[in-house]
């Protein structure tokens, strides 16, 4: 845990497997230049032709391995493919995936971490086994192989029933996570994978199926999936798929209905998957609001809460856990559901209430807010809350995740699949939720039918607000190419605002590589105004409402120390002429719009900075989407 926590920051990979109507290279590095979000360190794949494993690997991105692939006889009907996010090994193509056995025997790709591979490795190596490579993924691979060697030579068992044996055996030995694939010269009609702590599921075609991290690696073949569970294995042919546990129990599968299309998952037009996500937030918003309002408009509803509203009144505390920008999200809830609701809310990190032990009073709630469904972090925190006896709902993006399978009720953002590493519509639709929920919660307690009515309003006024804000587009894009040079970034904003002035250092500290720092405006003077000066701009958010003139003696302040002033408000003209040096002007709005609505000039300005930069806005160094490791 100590090693792990050390590297366990940002953490995935994507793997697809196909089988096997057409020609398996083109459609796996299609799959993996759309995973390529979750991790871009090298990339390799493996296809089975002509009795023997065809591999090539690449370090870089997956158009390095395209072009490698360019320059080869690759060919081949079934395969499996990964691209990489270094956890064990350098980055290099030894360390690439997919691995072949020590034997050639099986081929495999994995995404997760072996914790205990350093022991099995060496018991291995004593038997004769040996190693090409520094991962733990190969020890995995090798103990398989070592197994199934014994099971064909020992047992005289069949390939198929001694390579499951081989496979649940090592699996049963092995501490950590893992999203396997793999393939074996003796099943060439099979693929194999299994999973336990990182996402795997199984795209079900027309005389081809996949095994996936993600649905995305098959958008635009297949619309049927199915999500596999921790502990469950898969094999797949081109034609059918079988899924027993751990313990050989056969599962019937259930098979779901992918509700996006190709297009949202491609750039189309955009120059960056960020900027599209950016601007497909009017919809994003909108969707997230369908269906969840009650006929009279007085009110939020959701379905999939599960809980009926006389538990929800016995509820006098609730817990957000979220992760990054999933926890501005958390404290954008806190804020609004307190004053709305007048429930007591916390926020914490995930991943410091999983081993904090904290005390939480019996009739508490808990909520995880997760884009992704898989951060781990997130997901244990949720485990730990749910091994406690509580209930936990989520606020999830993506359909048929493991956090969203595994929480008692909650919430779809129906944001759309998000691949830009950093997070915008879900993070704005997190928070339109967020206010969605406080009305909800309100309306069962104190808020009147009248108060109710105008909040439900306001927040259906909330995708053409959103539309105005990018609106500004052009004028922010000036601004990024003035401040772009600069190496430190101030975010100041009072009570809602501060969360949304953490995300805003947030973003830019992610694509841009700019150190930023978010502070509650009036926190400044305890210590961060040391850091104003001509090089260090400040993007100060001055929303009008009772606070706004205290906003703008803190601007005052940062201007008597000559530092520059990107300011962002809703004042027009009762914004003071050059208070500030650049001003951003949004719609005026109820406040409970305020989180989204602010958010967008935070996200363009990150945005253009980055692209001023040249930095790799889509896949930021040392970034991944989402962390599937502690
Ligand atoms: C967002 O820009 C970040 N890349 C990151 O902080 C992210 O929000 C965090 O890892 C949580 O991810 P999740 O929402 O998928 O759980
Ligand atoms: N731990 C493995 C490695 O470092 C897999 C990492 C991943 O999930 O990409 O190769």
């Amino acid at each position: 845990m100590v090693r792990l926590a050390m590297l366990c920051n940002l953490i995935m990979c994507g793997i697809v497997g196909y089988i096997c109507k057409h020609e398996a290279s083109p459609i796996l590095l299609d799959g993996l230049r759309r995973l390529e979000y979750r991790g871009y360190d090298s990339a390799g794949i493996c296809l089975w032709n002509k009795d023997q494993f065809q591999i090539l690997k690449k370090t870089g991105r997956v158009e390095n391995l395209r072009k490698e692939t360019l320059k080869h006889d690759h060919s081949g009907q079934a395969g499996i493919s990964h691209t990489r996010w270094a956890t064990h090994g350098g980055v290099s193509d030894e360390n690439a995936h997919p691995h072949i056995s020590w034997d050639n025997k099986l081929s495999m790709a994995h995404n997760g971490v072996i914790e205990n591979f350093a022991l099995i490795k060496r018991e291995l190596e004593a038997k004769g086994v040996s190693f090409t490579s520094e991962t733990d993924s190969e020890v995995l691979l090798n103990l398989i192989a070592f197994l199934y060697d014994a099971e064909l030579k020992q047992n005289h068992a069949t390939a198929d029933v001694a390579l499951l044996k081989a496979l649940r055996g090592a699996l049963s030995q092995v501490e950590g996570t893992y999203g396997i694939i793999m393939t074996c010269v003796d099943l060439p009609d099979l693929i194999i994978g299994a999973r336990k702590g990182s996402p795997l599921v199984i795209g079900v075609g027309d005389e081809e199926n996949f095994l996936a991290s993600d649905v995305t690696a098959f958008a635009g073949r297949t619309k049927s999936v199915v999500y596999l569970d921790d502990g469950q294995v898969a094999t797949v042919s081109g034609t059918d798929f079988f899924i027993t546990t751990m313990d050989d129990v056969a599962i019937s599968p259930t098979i779901d209905t992918i509700s996006w299309d190709i297009e949202d998952a491609e750039m189309g037009s955009y120059p960056h998957f960020m900027l599209k996500e950016i601007f497909e937030q009017p919809m994003a918003i909108e969707n997230s609001m369908r269906g969840r309002f009650s006929q009279d408009n007085s009110t939020a509803q959701f379905g999939g809460l599960n809980i009926a509203p006389r538990e929800l009144r016995q509820i006098d505390r609730i817990l957000f856990l979220g992760c990054g920008t999933a926890w501005h999200a958390c404290l954008i809830a806190e804020y609004l559901i307190e004053k709305y609701a007048r429930i007591p809310v916390e926020v914490e990190y995930a991943s410091e209430f999983r081993y904090r032990n904290s005390p939480l009073d019996k009739n508490t709630l808990v909520f995880t807010i997760s884009q992704s469904g898989e951060t781990i972090d997130t997901l244990e925190a949720q485990r730990e809350a749910q091994r406690k006896g509580y209930r936990v709902l989520g606020i999830t993006n993506v359909v048929g995740s493991t956090i969203a399978r595994e929480n008692d009720g909650g919430v779809f953002q129906h944001s759309g699949p998000e691949i830009g590493v950093a997070s915008t519509k879900a993070f704005s639709s997190q928070c339109h939720i967020a206010a969605m929920l406080s009305l909800y919660f309100a309306r069962m307690r104190d808020m009147s039918f009248t108060d109710g009515k105008e909040i439900a309003k306001a927040l259906k006024a909330a995708p053409g607000l959103i539309a105005q804000a990018l609106s500004r587009a052009d004028q922010i894009a000036e601004i990024a190419k003035k401040y772009a040079h600069h190496d430190d970034f101030l975010f100041l904003g009072r009570q809602m605002m501060f969360p949304i002035a953490l995300e805003g250092a947030l973003k830019l500290k992610e694509i841009s590589y700019i150190h930023a720092e978010g502070y509650p405006s009036a926190e400044m003077k305890h210590g961060p105004i040391a850091l104003i000066s001509p090089d260090c701009p400040t993007v100060a958010i001055a929303l009008k409402g009772e606070i706004f003139k205290k906003s703008l003696a803190n601007i005052q302040e940062i201007r008597a120390r000559k530092g520059p002033v990107i300011a962002i408000t809703d004042a027009g003209k009762d914004f003071p002429e050059d208070l500030a040096d650049e001003v951003i002007q949004l719609p005026e709005t109820h406040e409970v719009n305020h989180a989204p609505l602010v958010s967008i000039p935070m996200q363009l300005l990150s945005y253009y900075i980055a692209v001023e930069r040249k930095c790799d806005v889509d896949k930021p160094r040392n970034l991944a989407k989402s962390v599937t490791v502690e």
